[in-house]
This record gives C-alpha cells, structure tokens and sequence, in this order.
C-alpha cells in the first residue's frame, strides 16, 4: 500500500512540483514534515537517535565514520585547535577505530578552504607505485591476471591480496605536511586519543565483524595479521576488545619523530624486510615519497562554485561533468524521483564514467583533458546526445563486459573550525582490509592500492571498474581514484557544504546526488544525505539502486525502458557532510555506516 501511495505522490511532484519542492531547508529535518515522504529514506536513521547522525554548532563541527573520531576532532577545536589540527586527530583515530577502511599504511587526499585568503588547496597524500612495478606485473603468462604467489600458498587476485598489491603509503606523510602548513597545536598531542586507543583498546562492532568475516580467509595467511586480529584461531567477534600494542608503538615513534617515525627508523625496516620477501617496496620508494600539492578541480552549477579533488582523482572532475549535463534540464520541476529525472541522472553518470575509463590517470604520466572534461560547452554535446527517451546501452559507447564486486571500506571526515576553515578529506587503504597483511611488529595494515591501477585493458577491478592506457602501472605514477573530497559555495562566495564519501566509484555518484538534491531539491542536508540513492558506472551497464529505494512502479518504467536494474541492501556511499543553517554549522553522518557529527 505504501509504495502505491508513494507512485500517486510522486506522480503528483512530476505534475505540481512547486508544492512537492522542499522549501523548508532550513527548519528542522524534514521527516516529521513530511511523512508520507519517509520511503524516500535510508530507513537505519529511524532505528538511531537523531543526535547519533545530526548535530548543530556554532562555533565548529566535525563529522567523521566513527565516534572516537569524532570525538578527538571536537576535543581539539574545543582546546582551540584549528581544523587542521582536528583532522590530524581524526585521521589517527579513524585508522585505529575503523582498521578495515583507513590507516597509516594506506593515503587519502585533503582539500582545505582557508577563510582568511579565501583559498582552497588540495593536497594529494595517495599511494604510488613502486620503482619496480611494471604494467603487466599482475599478469600470468597466458596474459591474465594472476594469484599472488606466498612461498608454497597461491592466494587468489594478486592486485588484491598480499604483498603486491601494496603501494607506497602516503597517509603518514600527508598528515605531517598538512600539519607542517596549517597546524597550530603541537603534532604530539594529537595522536595522543588515537595512541591510548590503540594500546587499551575498543569494542568490535558489527561493521568491524562482518569486515573480519569476509577477510577472514586471506588474514589468517600472514602471521603478523593474525596476531592481532584473531583470538584463538578465529576472528574477533563483536564485543572483543581489539588492543592493538605494536601499533601504538608505531604511532608513539610517528609523534615523536613526524614524517620519519613512519618513512625511516625501525618502522620503515621492518615494513622493508617483509617486503623483501615477496614485494616490491624498497627504502629508495619510502625516501623518495612525496607530498603533491594539486589546484582543485572548480565548476559552477546553478551559481555555486563546487571545488573537488582534480586528477588523479576522477571525481571532482566527473561531478562537476555530471552537474554541467544536467543544469539546463529542470529537474527539480520533473521530481526528484520521476521517471525523466532518473533517466537523465543515469545517463548522465553513465556518460561520465565512459570517459572516466578512457582518460582519466595520472596526470604526470598522461594528458587528461581536465578543462574539455569539466566545461559547459562538452557538457551540452554529451546532453544532445541522450535520447529523452531510451537508454543508451553502454557497449554502444565502448566496447567491454567487466563484472562487478563488492566492498565497504574507506572513509572521510568534513570539519569546520571557529575562525571559519574548513577541511575535507576522503583517506583509505581501498579494499576491505586492503592487502589483508600487518608488517609484523608495526600493527601497519598495508593497503591493495595497486589494484586501482588498470592491470589490463577492460579487465575490471575490485570495484568493476575499468580504465585505460591512461591508468597503466609504471614505476611511481599514482593510481587512479574516485575519492572526492568537495565544498560548496554559495553565490555570495561563503562556505555552504563540506562533503566527501567513501564506496570506491559510488564515491562520486553519492557526493552527486547530495548535491542535488541540497541544491535542486531544496532538501534539508539531514534528507539530502538520507534520500535514497541511484548509481551507474558505465561498465557493467547495470542501474544500481538502494534496496527499495524507487516506488515499485517507477522500477517498472525504468525496467520497461530497458535498464536492467539490481537492488542492493547495501548503501551507496556513505556520506559524512557539514552545512550552513543561518549562523550555525549542521553536521550529518550518513546512517548507512557508523560515523557520528559533533558540534559545539
Ligand atoms: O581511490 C579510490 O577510488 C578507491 N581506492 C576507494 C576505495 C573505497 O572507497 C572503498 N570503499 N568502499
């Protein structure tokens, strides 16, 4: 009964959009105002306390994946850090508290608006490849791709699992140059919540268990990861406390030392003796990291300036695309959820990851058409050519047949500070655990990183992406990524939205469709992030859509169109996002994970 309600609703919205558009943002959350609207939502916010996902501000915010980390980031702008500071405290914390997502063995990009010079800057701390990486060091003899090799065990998907897989860690570096920029608070003290958090340490939850499970087979391989992982030969379950001691010591090492705690000293030897054995990572690769200071990626829509993450990002780039397609169309009259608002979203993404496979890399290692990419005018060419109508199939753009998997790591952070600076970063290790490998004696997890490179031509990745020539592997060149750290202004040119998501290529469509509807949609931030999401990537040519997420007869019409539709249980992205009501700072942890938002 409900759904067919929520069909006459939305056919109503498409018919009388004025009375259907959110004119409320800036009262409270609108679930109360709107009840017939709740199958909209992501329905785990109505199982949480409002406070446990929104809360209000004045003076500064953070919203991060955990509420430890939250809670360091808070404690620091309280103590009159700024959010810089608050991020360092966070970033440690998050890759104590959330070990499968993000960590010191991993990297992450971070974008920060200074409100006295009104600039934003965009600092890439990514993995890179090795010296001794090589494009077709993921292929067997046959030409595809091959399992990792480790002593007698062949454990599957080489880019994936074990040493290989591993790209140069950049986290450690990063934290210790932004810092170095814009830190006030002694660098020490900041690690001090994520050190004793490590060494007394939390209580495993659900997210953490299920992660544990579904490693589990490639974790017990190496004997440094299952020390600390693992209890009696099985994982830990939710209620153990996960103490992580050789950690803490490495992270002790890295606040007393900064960059070389991590990069030289007994960390970076035992991270090269294990790496000896069976990887490619050398001291050479750890003394040569370095920080990449990049000029965000900007565009406007409908008179904000949005200013992402720039190559070797894809997602500044291909949000602003998608934004540029769509401006022109009157979404926000068809509804949100009418059949042409959905068709020209899809397209539009679809249309975007096309090019995202075939240009997008480093680019230190290959052109990128970044201007071409992001302006008005190829936006309008891409918008003539969808059919109003009919989907366009993805073979008939380029010719390939990937297929897709799985995974829910990763993680970002948006603070606001009292003087009105704003950080937004998206950092990871990639996949679920990345490597599934701990250097023995340094509680480091190592990342998969290498596996966003394109190991071939068409073959599709952990996420089923697949890229180009563009993206091949060669020594040093970073992978590319779809993290999309990204602020919002308003015309007036004051700070309006910090947002960024985790969920490999879901990444950008998530930070999208916020937008969207916050902007477009007129929804309140509470509703933008909680309204149900759509994605697709182009390859496989499959619409993606948030179990029960679109009225059964909207499916149907998409169906009926030829989109070959899978529902997911689980969500798309999960978004960690602050926003401006009147004086105050709203910040809003999506519920489709565990983060928290706190202000003061
Ligand atoms: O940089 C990227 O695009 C990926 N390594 C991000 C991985 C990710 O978001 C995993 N979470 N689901």
């Amino acid at each position: 009964m409900k759904k067919i309600a929520l069909f006459f609703w939305v056919s109503f919205c498409i018919g009388w959009s004025g009375a259907c558009s959110y004119q409320a943002r800036h009262l409270q959350g609108s679930l109360s105002l709107h009840d017939d609207d709740k199958a909209h939502f992501y329905p785990s916010q109505e199982k949480r306390p409002r406070a446990d996902f929104v809360a209000e501000g004045a003076d500064g915010m953070v919203a991060s994946a955990h509420p430890l980390a939250t809670k360091a980031g808070i404690d620091v702008l309280k103590r009159g850090g700024t959010a810089i500071d608050a991020a360092i405290a966070v970033s440690f914390m998050t890759g104590v508290v959330r070990p499968h997502s993000t960590g010191i063995g991993g990297g992450g990009f971070l974008l920060y608006y200074e409100k006295a010079s009104g600039k934003v800057v965009a600092y890439d701390f990514r993995e890179r490849a090795p010296d001794k990486a090589s494009a077709d060091m993921f292929l067997n003899k046959q030409g595809n791709p091959k399992d990792f090799d480790f002593g007698p065990i062949k454990i599957k998907e080489a880019s994936v699992n074990g040493h290989l897989a591993v790209g140069i860690p950049g986290l450690v570096a990063g934290l210790v140059r932004v810092h170095k920029d814009h830190g006030s608070l002694p660098f020490k003290e900041l690690l001090i919540p994520a050190i004793s958090t490590a060494e007394d340490g939390f209580i495993v939850y659900p997210q953490l268990e299920e992660a544990l499970q579904e490693r589990k087979g490639v974790m017990e391989r190496f004997p440094g990861t299952k020390k600390i992982f693992f209890s009696k030969g099985l994982p830990l379950k939710e209620g153990d406390v996960l103490k992580q001691k050789d950690l803490a010591l490495t992270l002790r090492e890295i606040s007393e030392k900064g960059s070389e705690g991590f990069y030289k000293g007994f960390v970076a030897q035992l991270f090269i003796k294990e790496m000896k054995k069976y990887g490619l990572i050398t001291q050479k690769d750890l003394d040569t990291y370095q920080v990449k200071m990049r000029e965000p990626v900007e565009g406007t829509y409908k008179g904000y300036r949005i200013v992402s993450m720039p190559p070797p990002s894809s997602g500044g780039v291909h949000i602003i695309q998608i934004l540029n397609i769509l401006e022109d169309d009157s979404i926000q009259i068809y509804g949100r959820q009418s059949l042409k608002s959905l068709h020209l979203l899809v397209e539009a993404m679809r249309r975007a990851y096309a090019d995202r496979a075939k240009y997008l890399g480093d680019p230190e290692f290959t052109k990128v058409p970044t201007k071409g990419l992001i302006s008005k005018a190829y936006a309008k060419s891409l918008r003539q050519n969808i059919d109003d109508e009919n989907p366009t199939p993805s073979k008939n753009l380029v010719q390939a047949s990937p297929v897709a998997y799985e995974s829910n790591t990763t993680t970002h952070f948006s603070i606001v500070d009292k003087w009105g600076n704003a950080v937004s970063s998206t950092q990871t290790i990639n996949g679920s655990f990345g490597s599934g490998l701990v250097v023995p004696g340094t509680g480091v997890i190592l990342n998969n990183e290498m596996d966003d490179f394109s190991i071939k031509p068409g073959a599709p990745n952990l996420f089923g992406l697949i890229t180009d020539k563009a993206n091949s592997i060669a020594p040093q060149k970073t992978m590319l990524s779809s993290m999309s750290p990204t602020m919002v202004f308003d015309r007036q040119g004051n700070l309006e939205l910090v947002l960024g998501a985790p969920g490999g290529p879901k990444i950008i469509t998530a930070t999208l469709q916020t937008i969207l509807n916050y902007i477009t949609y007129d929804m309140p931030l509470e509703d933008a992030v909680h309204a149900y999401r759509v994605h697709h990537q182009f390859m496989p040519d499959v619409l993606y859509v948030e179990k029960n997420g679109l009225a059964l007869e909207v499916l149907e019409n998409l169906r009926s169109k030829g989109y070959k539709i899978e529902e997911k249980n689980e969500g798309i992205g999960d978004i960690q996002a602050i926003g401006r009501r009147n004086k105050m700072w709203v910040g809003v942890s999506d519920t489709r994970s565990t983060g928290k938002p706190m202000g003061y």
